[in-house]
């Protein structure tokens, strides 16, 4: 009896820390978006619906290749370039992927 419900607790913490693990990624990409890219391509839902799921999808494969190619020669070459930005890369394009432009969602408060 109390074995069975400590698995039971720790399928609860688990399936709890799973969850909170997703969003969180989404979470932290919406601030990163919000601090590092706001600046010159608006708030976060018109960042995200620059581009369709499968784009954001393609532009983070290869270490970001695409996505580092667009800012070639922009002033935000070298923060994508940056060990700052790879830090951040997965979480963003999280956030941009959830609400890329034809996922139907809009992202609250940004
Ligand atoms: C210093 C300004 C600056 C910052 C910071 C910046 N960008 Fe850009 N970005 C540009 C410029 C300039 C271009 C190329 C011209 C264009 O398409 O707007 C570009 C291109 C893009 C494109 C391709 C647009 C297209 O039409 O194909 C996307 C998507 C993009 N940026 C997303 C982001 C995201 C996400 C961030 C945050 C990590 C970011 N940018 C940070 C200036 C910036």
């Amino acid at each position: 009896m109390k074995k069975s419900t400590s698995a039971f607790m720790a399928v609860l913490v688990a399936v709890g820390m799973m969850s909170s693990l997703a969003s969180a990624d989404i979470g932290k990409g919406k601030t990163a978006y919000l601090k590092k890219c706001k600046t010159c391509h608006g708030n976060g839902i018109k960042g995200a619906k620059m581009k369709t799921q499968a784009e954001w999808n393609a532009a983070f494969e290869n270490n970001g290749a695409q996505f580092k190619a667009w800012h070639k020669g922009t002033k935000a070459e070298d923060y994508v370039n940056s060990s700052s930005f790879e830090k951040k890369m997965q979480d963003m394009r999280d956030f941009l992927f959830e609400y890329g432009s034809d996922s139907g969602k809009e992202p609250s408060c940004s």
